[in-house]
């Protein structure tokens, strides 16, 4: 049984070595673990719980749209660039900056007419614009949303999302440019806006010739290579090597004893009831009663039913506030949430005390802090941050910022 796992250790470590030849870090923690790390180190982690594992070391693509180079270097400036939306102030990184976790740091985002960047983004004089409607996720390993705990996962149907309303990076990329609080604004109607965007694109000659290059077909600016150029740069923004992962991997000190006490609690307390897998997170919808944001008129979620996707909880540290109306500013407040409805205490004046999810059932706050400790070893901050400093349509990278 040793000898399989071990063999099993070295086959994973191989893999690992390939897949990561170009990141110097993770090649150093890879070294200490095959010179550091005996047999029974290996058995060890591996016994822990086999419900615990790593994310994979590479991404997969749909088979309609592979990685490429060019695909990705495009997708790139499209994430930056304002000229995709409506009034040409406002782009994906706005909301998802790589300074902020890839999230923005806000309880609710904002959008068309805002300025600034984090907590000091506001609107301007005179706004008619609303908030937007949830907390804005990171997209830091949204390559992997779906994932299963065996590691399976389709990306082509990946759920997106607080209320998995849609499926795939592709699909996702389009809507905030239709939506008029996040980027479409009010002088174009969402029916029209991604014409208005493709033509726009059009008549940019260095656009036109980084779509000829990453997509090869005469007229290769369409709304769906415009989804497909920016999904493939989204599946370059990983960070899959937490103390966490590199723990599971083998590397028997790379979480602390207080973590590996707070992983088992994670477990044996329920969390790992919907936070489970690789991404922590079934991606499951759950009804869970979160105080609305009173910013905002009631968000009834998925179907109008209060149901909310389970988020990853993976680099907490740089993605607070938290939950979709990102009503808690720590972690601490949200585990004190769970032990309130862990005693059927719906905390949400339109959930009734019997729709609560049942695996809430017994949740508490006894051991908060291990857990805490244990979620710390999901931060990983080694991702790529850099913006490009301009941009094919020569507005501002970013957006008003
Ligand atoms: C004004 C802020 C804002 C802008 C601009 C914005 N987003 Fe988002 N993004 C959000 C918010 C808020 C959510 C969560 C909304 C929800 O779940 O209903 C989100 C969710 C997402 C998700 C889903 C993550 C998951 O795990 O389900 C992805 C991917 C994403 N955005 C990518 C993009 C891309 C690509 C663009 C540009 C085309 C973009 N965003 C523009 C705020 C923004
Ligand atoms: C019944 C399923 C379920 C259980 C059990 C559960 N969670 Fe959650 N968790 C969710 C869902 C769903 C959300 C999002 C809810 C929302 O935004 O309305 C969430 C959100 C969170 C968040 C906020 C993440 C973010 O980025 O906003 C944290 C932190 C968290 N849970 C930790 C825990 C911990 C710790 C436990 C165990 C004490 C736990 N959860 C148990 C389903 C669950």
């Amino acid at each position: 049984m040793k000898k399989i796992k071990l063999l099993f250790g070295l086959v994973a470590l191989v893999i690992f070595l390939v897949h990561c030849s170009k990141n110097t870090d993770v090649i150093a923690n890879v070294a200490t673990t095959a010179t550091t790390t005996n047999p029974t180190g290996l058995t060890t982690n591996a016994g822990v719980n086999a419900a615990f594992t790593a994310l994979p070391l590479a991404v997969t693509a749909p088979a309609d749209n592979p990685q490429t180079a060019q695909k990705i270097a495009l997708g790139k400036m499209l994430f930056w660039d304002p000229v995709l939306s409506g009034d040409n102030d406002i782009a994906c990184g706005t909301c998802h900056h790589p300074s902020l976790g890839y999230s923005d740091a806000l309880d609710l985002s904002i959008g068309v007419n805002g300025q600034g960047l984090g907590v000091t983004r506001h609107f301007l004089a005179g706004n008619t614009i609303p908030f937007v409607k949830r907390n804005s996720l990171s997209i830091i390993n949204t390559a992997f949303n779906g994932i299963a705990a065996n590691g399976t996962y389709n990306p082509a149907t990946a759920p997106m999302f607080y209320d998995n309303r849609t499926q795939s990076l592709e699909l996702q990329s389009l809507e905030p440019m239709k939506t008029m609080e996040e980027m479409r604004g009010t002088h174009i109607a969402s029916t029209n806006l991604l014409d208005s965007v493709v033509l726009r694109l059009t008549k940019i000659p260095q656009y036109v010739q980084l779509f000829t290059d990453a997509f090869q077909v005469s007229n290769p600016i369409t709304t769906q290579n415009l989804g497909r150029a920016i999904a493939s740069y989204e599946r370059t923004i990983i960070a899959n090597n937490s103390p966490y992962d590199q723990y599971i991997r083998g590397n028997a000190t790379a979480m602390t004893a207080a973590q590996v006490q707070g992983m088992s609690l994670f477990s044996s307390d329920g969390c790992i009831r919907c936070h489970s897998g690789p991404m922590f997170s079934d991606f499951a919808l759950h009804v869970l009663s979160v105080p609305d944001n009173t910013k905002l008129p009631t968000d009834a979620g998925a179907g109008g039913t209060y149901a909310f996707r389970t988020p990853s909880l993976r680099n907490l540290s740089l993605t607070a506030p938290y939950m979709h109306s990102g009503i808690f500013t720590t972690v601490d407040a949200v585990i004190d949430f769970y032990d309130r409805v862990g005693g059927n205490r719906s905390q949400n004046p339109n959930v009734a005390n019997n729709r609560l999810d049942a695996n809430l059932r017994g949740i508490n706050n006894n051991n908060k802090n291990a857990i805490i400790q244990f979620l710390n070893a999901l931060n990983d901050g080694n991702f790529d941050r850099t913006i490009p400093t301009a941009v094919p349509s020569g507005l501002h990278p970013g957006g008003n910022l």
